[in-house]
């Protein structure tokens, strides 16, 4: 045993790369296992990062080196792991969506509390400065009253990528524009202005014929503090742009551009105002054309965070349970699109949108 923390990767898909690039270059965490019911994938990665292969999760859940369990298989399979890593007493972060129900949140909530494990999840945007600065703001009142908290994510996916894996264009599987590529977006703006009082959504397919998915997503949003709100997405835009985040009050305006902020103007300009502007850099892809298309730090900072959390005895940055509202979101939003009318929130789980 070393005094280092001990992860297994479950899973060595396209994320997975990205899990043990941040391991490797972590303070205090080392990849030990990757297990993939795929084994040549996990032996690819492996001899990628210099370590063991497991059969089956199992194994690494018998393995004393392993404290913490990345959960990064398709949508529909983190819950059952992710409450067999907490019965085993092991830390997990999953990633998004962390599953495809209220009722499966809930339970996988419940398992890692009474296990007493850390939970977290990927919902890596949320460290992004300009988004942390745009939090701050917001609770410091600078905004004023928030009139309108927007995501705009026009992107491109090829056809070939939603049937690369039969997961990837099954709406069973947690496939679909909203669920899969907007969550993150739909996630900051929860994050920065929820919760969500009601949501209108359509859905629709505009440019890949042969997926049976929405690639589309409007989506008009009215926030418990009166704020209004709009969330587009499509994976249906060639080239594909950067999202932006927008944020307007009475007071003040803020734009996020992919990780860059574009916009930081308050009615009360302060002396720190000019170097929350060069926050971000344009430079740094974030996946608006391609699915790997982007860096590993914002997975960095939430592995690094779980690895402080265990050594410091607190709580993890972005624990699932505050991913909850998000989950509830999104499923209000497919709630809405089947029955083509708005939503209140809080919603009870239907699982019929998922048919
Ligand atoms: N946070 C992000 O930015 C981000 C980016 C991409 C994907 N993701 C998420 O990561 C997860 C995986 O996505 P991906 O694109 O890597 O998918 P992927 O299909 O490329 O990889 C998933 C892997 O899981 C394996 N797998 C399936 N069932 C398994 C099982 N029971 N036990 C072990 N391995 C199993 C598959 O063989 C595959 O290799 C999804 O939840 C996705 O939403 C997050």
């Amino acid at each position: 045993m070393t005094d280092t923390l001990g992860f297994g990767l479950l899973g060595a898909g396209l994320v997975a790369p990205f899990h043990a690039n941040s391991l490797k270059h972590s303070r205090g965490g080392r990849l030990v296992a990757v297990c993939d019911v795929d084994r040549q994938r996990a032996e690819k990665l492996a001899a990628q990062f210099g370590c063991k292969v497991a059969g089956r999760l199992e194994e690494m859940l018998e393995d004393p080196e392993i404290q913490v369990v990345n959960v990064i298989t398709p949508n529909h399979l983190h819950h059952g792991a992710v409450i067999q890593c907490a019965r085993a007493g092991r830390h997990v972060i999953v990633e998004k969506p962390p599953a495809m129900s209220l009722r499966e949140t809930d339970a996988m909530i419940a398992a890692c509390r009474a296990a007493k494990v850390k939970f977290a999840c990927s919902v890596q945007c949320r460290v992004r400065r300009p988004i942390q600065a745009m939090k701050e703001a917001i609770a410091a009142g600078r905004f004023g009253k928030l009139l309108h908290v927007d995501a705009y994510m026009k992107w491109f996916r090829t056809t070939e990528y939603y049937h690369s894996d039969p997961w990837r264009s099954s709406r069973q599987s947690g496939a679909g524009v909203t669920v899969q590529h907007a969550f993150h977006y739909i996630d900051l703006v929860q994050y920065l202005a929820g919760p969500v009082a009601a949501v209108e959504a359509r859905m629709t397919n505009l440019n890949h014929p042969s997926v049976k998915l929405e690639d589309t997503l409007l989506a008009s949003l009215r926030y418990a503090n009166g704020a209004l709100g709009v969330v587009q997405a499509s994976t249906a835009l060639w080239p594909g742009t950067d999202v932006r985040i927008e944020v307007n009050g009475t007071d003040g305006t803020a734009i996020m551009v992919g990780e860059k902020m574009a916009t930081w103007r308050f009615r009360d300009e302060r002396p720190e105002d000019e170097a929350i502007r060069q926050l971000g850099s344009e430079k740094q892809a974030t996946a608006a054309g391609g699915p790997a298309d982007f860096g590993f730090a914002d997975h960095q900072a939430v592995i690094q965070d779980l690895i402080d959390a265990v050594r410091e005895g607190r709580e993890v940055i972005i624990p699932a349970s505050s991913v909850r509202p998000t989950v509830e979101l999104v499923l209000a939003m497919y709630q809405s699109a089947a029955r083509n009318e708005p939503v209140t929130l809080p919603i009870q789980d239907d699982p019929s949108i998922w048919k």
